[in-house]
């Protein structure tokens, strides 16, 4: 959440600033704003809203008061206080000298700002980062040394931080320094770049240094220089950026969501390429660190993960217990960190994170590395945070993701599992012909995706005539269970609609009571082992005259005429269809999203990358 970046060189700052904003807005739009050196004083320009709107007020701005060498920049997307223009980043000090912006959370930063207010401090903001450019100057006011200043200030913090720093009394650097959020520094010829996700730079340099927790750094435009925390000068490796500059463009989908759902089946093409030859050949995962003696070992998985990825851990949950006989517990990331962590080196915990970035995803992770669990992470980022700690890595390299509503990594998310649970099972010698199955599936998958792709026409009619309704209901059973809950995530975040997944066998025991006309109930129904049971719960909603909407790869024709609409998906086993069913669920919650009119890629309150706790 938030993005920050930085520039010093002889570019035009604000033409670095602009563009790497441009690609981080996923982080956060509820404010944009830039710092420029000036001339013995820092200009500060901010604007509430999305980054256009900033880009618009400057456009009025004479070019010459907006030239400068140097500046940060930053989007909002706000915890404390509320999004105004007064709590916008870059934030100051009294005397302005001193500008800084800032990602993370302070959670002292009453007490600080009690102690700075007795020292005639005065506060414009809301913000818990405001208390941070205070401290930073008072305690500039004792040292006249930026680093130093930093490095006595953030002695003194709580919480998370990632920060960049400038001083008009040192106007050719930036000082930044990071703990439990992530910062980068780019390295130029002749200019130097700091950011919060290589997105932002990657344009302009392949080149990077990682910041450790507790390290601050001094960039020039010739020049990055690192100190630990006693400020002793230490040397982080340069490592090359992994990807090429992407083109984030639509390609002529109205929305990058639309476009993300249509990547799938070459998204899945991607990750099995070089993994599944066919499936009688065993699965390959390069980077995955266990070979059979320690996976015999293992005797309990801990699946860790928040959001989307928690919905893909929970099918994880059934396809690894089916395939490896080991217990598995899927648990949100944010529950997982406040309370005994009970793991150990039999204990395999997966920590699932599409941006690498979740802060109480890395928190939890952090927790089980110290019981000396082998910890394995599946994310998109394989440079990010949570990459760097994984013992075993399975990069689901879906490619950059725009949409805020995650749709193409959830896929990825999936394939990457069941090639886990593949892999894990073949050491273990186990269910040989099932695991053929699923390999089969898995290659079949792309096809059968593009054949749902292919009947977006008839979810497109089918969403509009549910647009209207304020409530939904998605049911399933089985391993379609956590397809119910991010079927009705997606249409949540999306389309504001209330929507709530169930296990289809406890809508009696409540949810039942909801039921009536005004409330569409949608059931995933794959011909399997559930098949018959969440068909008696149809029929109950449907005693209940609730809209029932079927999504399934067949319905009995003594059934059809209880549904209001069916939504046939390709014969697929029920162990795969996890990745179908929500091929459906996503396009249909991304068209009535669409015909309602919302900010489908931005959702309000949204952002994509949530490092705060
Ligand atoms: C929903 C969504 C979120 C994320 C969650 C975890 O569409 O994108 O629920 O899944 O914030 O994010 P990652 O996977 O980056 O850890």
């Amino acid at each position: 959440m938030c993005g920050i970046v930085g520039y010093i060189g002889c570019q035009n700052a604000i033409d670095v600033l602009l563009d790497g904003l441009s690609h981080l807005e996923y982080r956060g739009y509820d404010s944009a704003g830039v710092a420029l050196m000036g001339e013995n004083k820092i200009n500060i320009h901010k604007a509430l809203g999305k980054l256009c709107n900033l880009i618009e007020d400057l456009k009025k701005k004479d070019p010459k008061e907006i030239k400068s060498h140097a500046g940060i920049g930053h989007i909002r997307w706000a915890t404390h206080g509320l999004p105004t223009l007064a709590n916008a980043h870059p934030h100051s000090c009294n005397c302005k000298g001193l500008t800084l912006v800032h990602n993370g959370i302070i959670e002292n930063y009453q007490e600080i700002k009690n102690f700075l207010t007795e020292k005639g401090v005065t506060f414009t903001s809301q913000t818990d980062t405001e208390v941070a450019a205070h401290l930073i100057a008072y305690e500039y006011g004792k040292t006249k040394d930026l680093i130093q200043a930093v490095s006595n200030a953030t002695k003194k913090l709580k919480g998370a931080w990632a920060f960049c720093v400038m001083h008009k009394n040192e106007p050719d650097s930036i000082v930044a320094t990071r703990k439990n959020a992530p910062l980068l520094i780019g390295k130029g010829n002749g200019e130097n770049f700091l950011a919060s996700d290589i997105v932002a730079i990657i344009k302009y340099t392949k080149k990077a240094i990682y910041l450790e927790d507790n390290q601050i750094a001094k960039i020039t435009k010739d020049t990055i220089s690192i100190y630990n925390e006693d400020l002793i000068l230490t040397e982080n490796k340069v490592e090359s950026l992994p990807f090429e500059p992407v083109a984030l463009s639509k390609m002529g989908y109205k929305h990058f969501m639309l476009k993300e759902i249509n990547e799938q089946p070459d998204v899945i093409r991607n990750i099995l390429q070089g993994k599944i030859k066919d499936e009688f050949s065993k699965v390959n995962l390069p980077d995955v660190n266990l070979d059979k003696k320690q996976i015999e070992k293992i005797n309990r998985i801990q699946i860790i993960a928040c959001g989307t990825s928690f919905h893909a851990g929970l099918v994880g949950k059934y396809i690894i217990e089916e395939l490896t006989n080991i217990p598995v517990e899927v648990e949100t990331s944010s529950e997982y960190i406040y309370r005994k962590t009970i793991a150990d080196e039999k204990t395999l915990v997966i920590g699932i994170s599409q941006s690498g970035e979740t802060a109480d995803t890395i928190t939890a992770i952090k927790q089980v590395k110290e019981k000396n669990a082998h910890v394995l992470i599946i994310t998109n980022r394989k440079e990010s945070l949570l990459a760097r700690l994984s013992d075993s890595l399975l990069h689901i390299n879906a490619g950059i993701e725009v949409s805020v509503a995650a749709t193409k990594s959830y896929i990825a998310q999936l394939v990457s599992i069941y090639l886990l649970a593949i892999y894990m099972a073949e050491k273990k010698d186990e269910k040989e012909e099932k695991l053929q199955t699923i390999k089969h599936e898995l290659l079949m998958l792309p096809a059968k995706i593009e054949a749902v792709l292919s009947n977006s026409k008839k979810i497109q009619e089918i969403a509009k005539k549910y647009s209207s309704y304020k409530n939904f209901i998605f049911i399933a059973r089985g391993i379609n269970y956590p397809s119910a809950l991010e079927g009705a995530l997606k249409l949540k975040e999306i389309s504001y609609i209330n929507a709530t997944g169930y296990a289809a066998g406890e809508l009696k025991h409540g949810p039942i009571a909801m039921l009536d006309e005004t409330m569409p109930v949608l059931a995933i129904l794959n011909k399997g082992m559930v098949y018959d049971k969440v068909m008696s719960n149809c029929e109950e909603a449907y005693a209940r005259r609730a809209k029932l909407i079927g999504v399934a790869n067949n319905i009995d024709d003594k059934h059809k005429t209880i549904f209001d609409d069916i939504i046939l998906i390709p014969d697929i086993d029920d162990s795969v269809s996890p990745a179908l069913n929500i091929t459906v669920c996503q396009l249909l919650a991304y068209f009535i999203a669409e015909y309602l009119g919302k900010d489908v890629d931005q959702p309000r309150n949204l952002a994509k990358s949530v490092t705060v706790e």
